[in-house]
């Protein structure tokens, strides 16, 4: 039985929550959370973008804290899960991992990439593991178009895009979300999710290319870029000014050279393969989103001992380093190299 902390109970710590009550091997025997109510069973649901369903998780189960090194201090777990606010991700992680927990971070794993050294270091000195909650590499339509092309039965990959569009999230706690130096607004936020999904598929392209809506504060709240690689391209647009009536929502789209794929998740079925030869075919797919995914992976990884396959933190480092170079493109309006 993996014995689970987890820390910021808003949106995510909240859908967190629901996964592990689904799990049989894994128990959150701590809660934290600078707000008391957020851990208060009938505390109103926290809003997000997007539908991070599961069963209810029952507060009495676990000790509460408001002070998250009492709760290091405490004890009676085996891993943290870390659902904090971006720019508290660093300092939380490195503290749990010098502690010697193990870490579950959500996404992004961190503001900087003099962060990311500084987690992975102290990771390499505990000798813990660190999971990120990159969850589309979990999501099963991502992971299906993902062994599609790995598997080569339609050829080369000619053109690649991803697309996010969000309505302003203006739920987060401390208006924290839209405030670009504590969560670096949309460019890297919501749009790591793509970023992500292009180092997950295609590895690092030679060189990218941006340009994006800056605000005031000097955060993008919404980037678009240009991937060169060196036999195609890739494009990937991403951001949060859209109306709330209209909501959320993510799309891809592929060209191979024996078939087109699309993924919208304003369709039902998200996932559609149009082979050039024979019919359209929506494939079969698990039940569960990302999140029941990614954290079933990672506490079943603690079980067995074996760390083979998990979103390490050197592999979503390079995600932000991806990121972070976007952001700087869009600034300079320039292509950087990566
Ligand atoms: N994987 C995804 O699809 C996805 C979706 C949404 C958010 N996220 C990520 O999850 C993280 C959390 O986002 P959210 O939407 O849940 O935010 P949120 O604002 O809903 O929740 C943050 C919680 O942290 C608490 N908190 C703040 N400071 C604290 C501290 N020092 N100690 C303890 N608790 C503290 C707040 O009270 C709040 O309950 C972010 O990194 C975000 O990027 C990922």
């Amino acid at each position: 039985m993996v014995q689970i902390a987890v820390v910021g109970i808003g949106f995510m710590g909240r859908a967190h929550l629901r996964n592990y009550s689904m799990f049989p091997h894994a128990q959150v025997t701590a809660l934290c959370d600078v707000r008391a109510e957020a851990m208060d069973p009938n505390c109103p649901e926290t809003a997000g973008n997007i539908a991070a369903g599961g069963v209810q998780f029952d507060f009495a189960s676990a000790r509460h804290f408001t002070d998250f090194e009492k709760m290091l201090d405490a004890g009676g777990f085996d891993m943290v899960d870390i659902c904090l606010p971006t720019y508290l991700h660093a300092e939380h992680a490195v503290k749990a991992l010098e502690a010697g927990y193990h870490v579950f971070c959500e996404k992004p794993l961190a503001m900087t990439n003099a962060e990311t050294r500084w987690i992975i270091e102290t990771k390499h000195k505990c000798g813990r593991h660190i999971g990120v909650g990159h969850c589309l590499r979990y999501w099963p339509a991502y992971r299906e178009v993902k062994k599609i092309i790995d598997g080569g039965k339609y050829g080369r990959v000619f053109y690649a895009e991803f697309a996010r569009f969000s309505l302003p999230p203006i739920w987060g706690w401390d208006g924290w979300l839209m405030d670009s130096k504590r969560s670096g607004s949309a460019a890297l936020d919501l749009h790591i999710h793509d970023v992500d999904q292009v180092f997950h598929l295609f590895g690092m392209p030679q060189a990218v290319r941006s340009r994006g809506v800056r605000e005031k504060d000097g955060g993008f709240s919404h980037i678009t870029t240009l991937y060169k690689y060196p036999q195609f391209d890739v494009m990937s647009t991403g951001g949060w000014n859209c109306s709330p009536s209209f909501g959320f929502v993510m799309r891809a789209f592929f060209i191979l050279e024996g078939a087109t794929i699309e993924l919208d998740f304003s369709k039902s079925p998200a996932l559609t393969v149009f082979p050039k030869e024979g019919e359209k075919f929506s494939p079969a797919l698990p039940p569960h989103d990302g999140y029941f995914y990614e954290l079933k992976d990672f506490t079943e990884h603690l079980e067995t001992g074996n760390f083979e396959n998990i979103v390490t933190a050197e592999s979503a480092a390079q995600s932000i380093r991806l990121g972070l170079l976007e952001i700087e493109s869009a600034h300079q309006d320039a292509e950087i190299g990566v």
